[in-house]
Protein backbone atom coordinates (compact mmCIF):
# COMPACT_ATOMS: atom_id res chain seq x y z
CA UNK A 1 0.00 0.00 0.00
CA UNK A 2 1.38 3.44 -0.86
CA UNK A 3 1.24 6.41 1.43
CA UNK A 4 1.82 10.04 0.05
CA UNK A 5 3.68 12.23 2.87
CA UNK A 6 3.22 16.26 2.86
CA UNK A 7 5.30 17.26 5.27
CA UNK A 8 4.51 20.75 4.50
CA UNK A 9 5.88 23.99 6.68
CA UNK A 10 6.99 24.84 9.95
CA UNK A 11 7.02 21.67 12.03
CA UNK A 12 5.46 19.79 9.63
CA UNK A 13 8.38 17.72 8.44
CA UNK A 14 9.71 17.22 12.36
CA UNK A 15 6.31 15.19 13.16
CA UNK A 16 5.87 13.29 9.98
CA UNK A 17 8.84 12.00 10.50
CA UNK A 18 8.25 10.91 13.65
CA UNK A 19 5.17 9.35 12.02
CA UNK A 20 7.47 7.61 9.74
CA UNK A 21 9.70 6.16 12.05
CA UNK A 22 6.61 4.34 14.11
CA UNK A 23 5.12 3.47 10.73
CA UNK A 24 8.20 1.65 9.57
CA UNK A 25 8.43 -0.78 13.01
CA UNK A 26 4.78 -1.32 12.61
CA UNK A 27 3.77 -1.49 9.07
CA UNK A 28 7.46 -1.89 7.72
CA UNK A 29 5.84 -2.90 4.32
CA UNK A 30 4.34 0.69 3.50
CA UNK A 31 5.60 2.38 0.14
CA UNK A 32 6.31 6.28 0.97
CA UNK A 33 6.41 8.81 -1.88
CA UNK A 34 7.12 12.38 -0.32
CA UNK A 35 5.06 15.62 -2.08
CA UNK A 36 5.44 19.01 -2.02
CA UNK A 37 2.27 20.99 -0.17
CA UNK A 38 1.61 24.75 1.62
CA UNK A 39 4.16 27.62 1.71
CA UNK A 40 7.25 24.75 0.40
CA UNK A 41 5.31 24.02 -3.16
CA UNK A 42 4.06 28.29 -3.33
CA UNK A 43 8.13 28.90 -2.98
CA UNK A 44 8.83 25.69 -5.49
CA UNK A 45 6.21 25.80 -7.90
CA UNK A 46 4.55 28.90 -7.21
CA UNK A 47 0.55 26.68 -6.02
CA UNK A 48 0.19 25.38 -2.65
CA UNK A 49 -1.16 22.23 -4.45
CA UNK A 50 0.51 21.37 -7.32
CA UNK A 51 -0.89 18.95 -10.08
CA UNK A 52 1.72 16.60 -9.29
CA UNK A 53 1.26 16.44 -5.55
CA UNK A 54 -2.39 15.76 -6.48
CA UNK A 55 -2.51 13.45 -8.96
CA UNK A 56 -0.17 11.72 -6.51
CA UNK A 57 -2.41 12.08 -3.35
CA UNK A 58 -5.17 11.16 -5.39
CA UNK A 59 -3.91 7.68 -6.48
CA UNK A 60 -2.13 7.26 -3.05
CA UNK A 61 -4.43 4.29 -0.62
CA UNK A 62 -3.53 7.39 1.94
CA UNK A 63 -2.15 10.69 2.66
CA UNK A 64 -0.29 11.92 5.77
CA UNK A 65 -0.11 15.66 6.54
CA UNK A 66 2.09 17.46 8.92
CA UNK A 67 0.85 21.40 8.34
CA UNK A 68 0.63 23.68 6.10
CA UNK A 69 1.12 28.11 6.63
CA UNK A 70 3.60 30.28 8.47
CA UNK A 71 4.03 34.06 9.05
CA UNK A 72 6.12 33.95 5.53
CA UNK A 73 3.43 33.47 3.53
CA UNK A 74 0.71 35.38 5.73
CA UNK A 75 0.74 38.31 4.21
CA UNK A 76 -3.20 39.65 3.78
CA UNK A 77 -2.60 40.57 0.11
CA UNK A 78 -0.75 37.42 -0.49
CA UNK A 79 -1.89 36.38 -4.17
CA UNK A 80 -1.92 33.03 -2.61
CA UNK A 81 -1.30 31.01 0.40
CA UNK A 82 -0.31 27.55 1.61
CA UNK A 83 -3.78 27.34 3.35
CA UNK A 84 -5.27 27.12 -0.40
CA UNK A 85 -3.65 24.08 -0.99
CA UNK A 86 -5.01 21.88 2.17
CA UNK A 87 -8.51 23.04 1.73
CA UNK A 88 -8.32 22.37 -2.36
CA UNK A 89 -6.58 18.44 -1.29
CA UNK A 90 -9.70 17.95 1.26
CA UNK A 91 -12.24 19.14 -1.97
CA UNK A 92 -9.99 17.05 -4.34
CA UNK A 93 -9.67 13.80 -2.39
CA UNK A 94 -14.02 14.38 -1.32
CA UNK A 95 -13.04 14.18 2.64
CA UNK A 96 -16.14 15.91 3.53
CA UNK A 97 -15.88 14.03 7.01
CA UNK A 98 -12.97 14.98 9.60
CA UNK A 99 -12.95 12.58 12.23
CA UNK A 100 -11.28 14.31 15.51
CA UNK A 101 -11.23 12.08 18.61
CA UNK A 102 -10.21 13.84 21.93
CA UNK A 103 -9.36 11.05 24.79
CA UNK A 104 -7.82 12.73 28.05
CA UNK A 105 -5.62 9.32 29.01
CA UNK A 106 -5.47 9.74 33.08
CA UNK A 107 -1.60 10.25 32.84
CA UNK A 108 -2.30 13.83 31.18
CA UNK A 109 -5.35 14.60 33.43
CA UNK A 110 -3.15 16.74 36.06
CA UNK A 111 -1.73 18.13 33.10
CA UNK A 112 -5.05 20.12 31.68
CA UNK A 113 -5.23 23.47 32.63
CA UNK A 114 -8.70 22.20 34.08
CA UNK A 115 -9.07 20.70 37.07
CA UNK A 116 -8.35 17.12 36.60
CA UNK A 117 -12.13 15.90 38.28
CA UNK A 118 -13.34 17.92 35.07
CA UNK A 119 -11.26 16.27 32.16
CA UNK A 120 -10.76 12.99 33.64
CA UNK A 121 -12.91 10.32 31.51
CA UNK A 122 -13.31 12.94 28.90
CA UNK A 123 -13.79 10.44 25.52
CA UNK A 124 -15.59 12.06 22.61
CA UNK A 125 -15.18 12.24 18.77
CA UNK A 126 -15.81 15.38 16.91
CA UNK A 127 -16.91 14.59 13.22
CA UNK A 128 -16.53 18.02 11.38
CA UNK A 129 -18.64 18.54 8.24
CA UNK A 130 -14.86 19.54 5.94
CA UNK A 131 -15.61 20.45 2.15
CA UNK A 132 -18.79 22.53 2.44
CA UNK A 133 -19.80 25.62 4.56
CA UNK A 134 -18.14 28.92 5.00
CA UNK A 135 -14.99 27.55 3.61
CA UNK A 136 -16.29 26.84 0.57
CA UNK A 137 -19.36 28.91 -0.08
CA UNK A 138 -19.69 31.40 -3.08
CA UNK A 139 -19.63 34.62 -3.70
CA UNK A 140 -17.03 35.27 -1.01
CA UNK A 141 -14.63 38.26 -2.17
CA UNK A 142 -14.10 42.07 -2.08
CA UNK A 143 -16.27 45.14 -3.37
CA UNK A 144 -17.14 48.37 -3.35
CA UNK A 145 -20.74 48.37 -4.26
CA UNK A 146 -21.57 50.53 -1.30
CA UNK A 147 -18.95 53.12 -1.97
CA UNK A 148 -16.86 51.75 0.62
CA UNK A 149 -14.68 48.47 0.43
CA UNK A 150 -16.36 45.10 2.11
CA UNK A 151 -15.12 41.56 2.02
CA UNK A 152 -17.88 39.01 2.23
CA UNK A 153 -17.61 35.15 2.73
CA UNK A 154 -20.86 32.78 2.46
CA UNK A 155 -22.22 30.37 4.75
CA UNK A 156 -24.17 27.73 2.49
CA UNK A 157 -24.71 24.04 3.08
CA UNK A 158 -26.90 21.70 0.67
CA UNK A 159 -28.84 19.25 1.87
CA UNK A 160 -27.05 16.48 0.80
CA UNK A 161 -23.85 18.12 2.63
CA UNK A 162 -25.53 17.93 5.55
CA UNK A 163 -26.91 14.84 5.67
CA UNK A 164 -23.94 12.25 4.72
CA UNK A 165 -21.93 13.68 7.08
CA UNK A 166 -24.58 13.34 10.15
CA UNK A 167 -25.13 9.84 8.60
CA UNK A 168 -21.29 8.75 9.41
CA UNK A 169 -21.92 10.27 12.69
CA UNK A 170 -24.98 8.48 13.62
CA UNK A 171 -22.58 5.34 12.48
CA UNK A 172 -19.91 6.40 14.72
CA UNK A 173 -22.63 7.05 17.51
CA UNK A 174 -23.64 3.48 17.59
CA UNK A 175 -20.48 2.17 17.68
CA UNK A 176 -19.84 3.84 21.00
CA UNK A 177 -22.75 5.22 23.22
CA UNK A 178 -25.14 6.06 21.15
CA UNK A 179 -25.06 9.79 21.76
CA UNK A 180 -25.37 12.35 18.82
CA UNK A 181 -24.85 15.87 20.07
CA UNK A 182 -25.29 18.29 16.74
CA UNK A 183 -23.97 21.64 17.43
CA UNK A 184 -25.24 24.64 15.12
CA UNK A 185 -26.18 28.34 15.62
CA UNK A 186 -30.17 27.87 14.18
CA UNK A 187 -31.37 30.51 16.34
CA UNK A 188 -29.71 33.60 14.28
CA UNK A 189 -28.51 31.28 11.05
CA UNK A 190 -30.41 30.15 7.98
CA UNK A 191 -28.09 27.15 6.82
CA UNK A 192 -28.11 26.31 11.02
CA UNK A 193 -32.09 26.08 10.78
CA UNK A 194 -31.78 23.58 7.31
CA UNK A 195 -28.44 21.79 9.24
CA UNK A 196 -31.09 21.08 12.27
CA UNK A 197 -33.66 19.96 10.30
CA UNK A 198 -31.59 17.77 8.20
CA UNK A 199 -30.06 16.53 11.36
CA UNK A 200 -33.57 15.44 12.98
CA UNK A 201 -34.45 13.26 9.10
CA UNK A 202 -31.30 11.15 9.22
CA UNK A 203 -31.78 10.68 13.02
CA UNK A 204 -35.01 8.98 12.54
CA UNK A 205 -33.43 6.26 11.05
CA UNK A 206 -30.94 5.57 13.90
CA UNK A 207 -33.29 4.68 16.56
CA UNK A 208 -30.92 4.16 18.76
CA UNK A 209 -29.09 7.21 18.79
CA UNK A 210 -30.03 9.49 21.01
CA UNK A 211 -29.55 12.80 19.38
CA UNK A 212 -29.34 16.47 21.22
CA UNK A 213 -29.33 19.89 19.62
CA UNK A 214 -26.68 22.33 21.10
CA UNK A 215 -26.23 25.87 20.02
CA UNK A 216 -22.45 26.36 19.20
CA UNK A 217 -22.08 29.08 21.74
CA UNK A 218 -22.77 27.39 24.44
CA UNK A 219 -21.37 24.32 23.60
CA UNK A 220 -18.06 25.97 23.85
CA UNK A 221 -18.65 26.77 27.29
CA UNK A 222 -20.01 22.79 28.05
CA UNK A 223 -16.82 21.58 26.86
CA UNK A 224 -14.92 23.35 29.59
CA UNK A 225 -17.70 22.30 32.25
CA UNK A 226 -19.36 19.45 31.22
CA UNK A 227 -16.81 17.59 28.78
CA UNK A 228 -17.59 13.98 29.70
CA UNK A 229 -21.18 14.82 28.42
CA UNK A 230 -19.96 14.63 24.70
CA UNK A 231 -19.97 10.83 22.99
CA UNK A 232 -20.31 12.03 19.06
CA UNK A 233 -20.66 15.67 18.64
CA UNK A 234 -21.44 16.71 14.53
CA UNK A 235 -21.23 20.20 13.22
CA UNK A 236 -20.53 22.59 10.27
CA UNK A 237 -16.46 22.88 9.01
CA UNK A 238 -16.27 26.23 10.90
CA UNK A 239 -17.80 25.41 14.09
CA UNK A 240 -15.84 22.20 14.49
CA UNK A 241 -12.32 23.81 13.69
CA UNK A 242 -12.90 26.48 16.69
CA UNK A 243 -14.39 23.33 18.85
CA UNK A 244 -11.43 20.83 18.37
CA UNK A 245 -8.30 23.49 19.39
CA UNK A 246 -10.66 24.25 22.50
CA UNK A 247 -10.96 20.88 23.07
CA UNK A 248 -7.60 20.31 22.74
CA UNK A 249 -6.82 22.39 25.97
CA UNK A 250 -9.05 19.86 27.98
CA UNK A 251 -5.90 16.85 26.99
CA UNK A 252 -3.46 20.05 28.03
CA UNK A 253 -1.98 20.50 24.27
CA UNK A 254 -3.08 21.13 20.52
CA UNK A 255 0.01 19.03 19.99
CA UNK A 256 -1.71 15.62 21.10
CA UNK A 257 -4.82 15.87 19.12
CA UNK A 258 -4.85 13.52 15.33
CA UNK A 259 -7.37 13.62 12.89
CA UNK A 260 -8.83 11.40 10.06
CA UNK A 261 -10.45 13.17 6.81
CA UNK A 262 -12.97 10.76 5.11
CA UNK A 263 -14.82 10.42 2.37
CA UNK A 264 -17.07 7.46 0.79
CA UNK A 265 -14.28 5.35 0.16
CA UNK A 266 -11.60 4.24 1.98
CA UNK A 267 -8.62 6.49 0.89
CA UNK A 268 -8.21 9.12 3.62
CA UNK A 269 -6.47 12.61 4.40
CA UNK A 270 -4.62 12.02 7.68
CA UNK A 271 -3.25 15.11 9.83
CA UNK A 272 -2.75 16.32 13.30
CA UNK A 273 -5.01 19.36 14.00
CA UNK A 274 -2.69 21.79 15.37
CA UNK A 275 -0.77 23.69 12.97
CA UNK A 276 2.85 24.53 11.57
CA UNK A 277 3.73 26.10 14.77
CA UNK A 278 6.16 29.04 13.42
CA UNK A 279 6.93 30.11 17.32
CA UNK A 280 8.63 26.31 17.77
CA UNK A 281 9.31 25.18 14.55
CA UNK A 282 13.41 23.93 13.74
CA UNK A 283 13.85 23.45 17.65
CA UNK A 284 12.94 19.88 17.69
CA UNK A 285 10.38 20.15 20.67
CA UNK A 286 7.22 19.77 18.36
CA UNK A 287 5.38 17.32 20.30
CA UNK A 288 4.89 14.13 17.65
CA UNK A 289 2.02 12.67 19.33
CA UNK A 290 -0.88 14.16 17.42
CA UNK A 291 0.47 13.10 14.13
CA UNK A 292 2.04 9.49 15.26
CA UNK A 293 -1.67 9.17 16.36
CA UNK A 294 -3.18 10.16 12.43
CA UNK A 295 -0.90 7.29 11.62
CA UNK A 296 -2.76 5.02 14.01
CA UNK A 297 -6.18 6.32 12.24
CA UNK A 298 -4.71 6.13 8.61
CA UNK A 299 -3.53 2.30 9.69
CA UNK A 300 -7.33 1.91 10.49
CA UNK A 301 -9.31 3.47 8.15
CA UNK A 302 -7.70 3.60 5.33
CA UNK A 303 -4.85 0.83 5.26
CA UNK A 304 -6.73 -2.45 6.93
CA UNK A 305 -4.39 -2.61 9.62
CA UNK A 306 -6.56 -2.23 12.99
CA UNK A 307 -3.71 -4.26 15.32
CA UNK A 308 -1.32 -1.96 14.55
CA UNK A 309 -2.82 1.16 14.99
CA UNK A 310 -4.63 -0.15 18.40
CA UNK A 311 -0.42 -1.32 18.61
CA UNK A 312 0.68 2.83 18.11
CA UNK A 313 -2.32 4.04 20.45
CA UNK A 314 -1.56 1.92 23.32
CA UNK A 315 2.18 2.65 22.96
CA UNK A 316 1.29 6.42 22.97
CA UNK A 317 -0.48 5.69 26.58
CA UNK A 318 2.38 3.63 27.57
CA UNK A 319 4.75 6.24 26.79
CA UNK A 320 2.76 9.38 28.32
CA UNK A 321 2.17 7.38 31.12
CA UNK A 322 5.70 6.69 31.67
CA UNK A 323 5.84 10.91 31.44
CA UNK A 324 7.70 11.35 27.78
CA UNK A 325 6.01 14.40 27.81
CA UNK A 326 7.64 17.75 26.11
CA UNK A 327 7.70 21.61 26.76
CA UNK A 328 3.85 21.77 25.86
CA UNK A 329 3.07 19.35 28.88
CA UNK A 330 5.46 20.63 31.40
CA UNK A 331 8.01 18.44 30.44
CA UNK A 332 11.63 18.08 28.82
CA UNK A 333 11.65 15.87 25.88
CA UNK A 334 11.87 16.94 22.31
CA UNK A 335 10.32 15.69 19.00
CA UNK A 336 12.90 12.35 18.84
CA UNK A 337 12.99 11.55 22.70
CA UNK A 338 9.35 11.22 22.82
CA UNK A 339 9.27 8.79 19.76
CA UNK A 340 12.17 6.89 21.18
CA UNK A 341 9.59 6.28 24.02
CA UNK A 342 6.54 5.32 22.02
CA UNK A 343 8.75 3.32 20.16
CA UNK A 344 10.32 1.39 23.06
CA UNK A 345 6.56 1.50 24.14
CA UNK A 346 5.45 -0.97 21.72
CA UNK A 347 4.77 -4.43 22.06
P1 LIG B 1 -0.66 26.37 15.61
O1 LIG B 1 -1.51 25.18 15.83
O2 LIG B 1 0.39 26.25 14.59
O3 LIG B 1 0.02 26.78 17.00
C1 LIG B 1 -0.73 27.21 18.13
C2 LIG B 1 0.12 27.04 19.40
O4 LIG B 1 0.21 25.64 19.70
C3 LIG B 1 1.57 27.52 19.24
O5 LIG B 1 1.98 28.07 20.44
C4 LIG B 1 2.33 26.25 18.94
O6 LIG B 1 3.68 26.28 19.33
C5 LIG B 1 1.54 25.22 19.74
N1 LIG B 1 1.65 23.90 19.08
C6 LIG B 1 1.00 23.52 17.95
N2 LIG B 1 1.36 22.28 17.62
C7 LIG B 1 2.24 21.86 18.55
C8 LIG B 1 2.97 20.66 18.74
N3 LIG B 1 2.86 19.61 17.89
N4 LIG B 1 3.81 20.57 19.80
C9 LIG B 1 3.93 21.59 20.66
N5 LIG B 1 3.26 22.75 20.53
C10 LIG B 1 2.43 22.89 19.48
O7 LIG B 1 -1.67 27.57 15.28
P2 LIG B 1 -1.35 29.05 14.73
O8 LIG B 1 -0.10 29.57 15.35
O9 LIG B 1 -2.61 29.79 14.90
O10 LIG B 1 -1.11 28.87 13.17
C11 LIG B 1 0.18 28.82 12.56
C12 LIG B 1 0.03 28.47 11.10
O11 LIG B 1 -0.43 27.13 10.98
C13 LIG B 1 -0.99 29.34 10.35
O12 LIG B 1 -0.43 29.65 9.09
C14 LIG B 1 -2.19 28.43 10.19
O13 LIG B 1 -2.95 28.70 9.03
C15 LIG B 1 -1.54 27.10 10.06
N6 LIG B 1 -2.39 25.97 10.44
C16 LIG B 1 -2.28 24.86 9.65
C17 LIG B 1 -3.00 23.73 9.97
C18 LIG B 1 -2.87 22.53 9.09
O14 LIG B 1 -1.98 22.49 8.26
N7 LIG B 1 -3.72 21.54 9.22
C19 LIG B 1 -3.79 23.71 11.12
C20 LIG B 1 -3.85 24.86 11.91
C21 LIG B 1 -3.15 25.99 11.56
C1 LIG C 1 -7.19 22.79 10.63
C2 LIG C 1 -6.66 24.13 10.17
C3 LIG C 1 -7.17 24.41 8.77
C4 LIG C 1 -8.69 24.55 8.85
C5 LIG C 1 -6.58 25.64 8.05
C6 LIG C 1 -5.09 25.63 8.05
C7 LIG C 1 -7.10 25.75 6.66
O1 LIG C 1 -6.98 25.13 11.07
O2 LIG C 1 -6.97 21.79 9.95
O3 LIG C 1 -7.80 22.73 11.71
O4 LIG C 1 -9.21 25.60 9.26
O5 LIG C 1 -9.36 23.59 8.50
MN1 LIG D 1 -7.80 24.39 12.94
Amino acid sequence: MRVALLPGDGIGPEVVEAAVRVLEVVAPDLEYETHLVGGAAIDATGAPLPDQTREACLSADAVLLGAVGGPKWSDPRAPVRPEQGLLALRAALGVYANLRPVRVIEALAARSPLRPERVLGVDFLVVRELTGGIYFGSPRGRDEDTGELRAFDTMVYSRSEIARVVELACRFAEGRRHHLTSVDKANVLESSRLWRETTEAVCAHHPSVHLEHQLVDSCAMRLLTHARDFDVIVTANLFGDILTDEAAALTGSLGVLPSASIGDGPRGLYEPIHGSAPDIAGKGVANPVGTIASAALMLRHSLGRPEAASAIELAIDRALGRGALGPDLGGELGTAAITDAILDALE
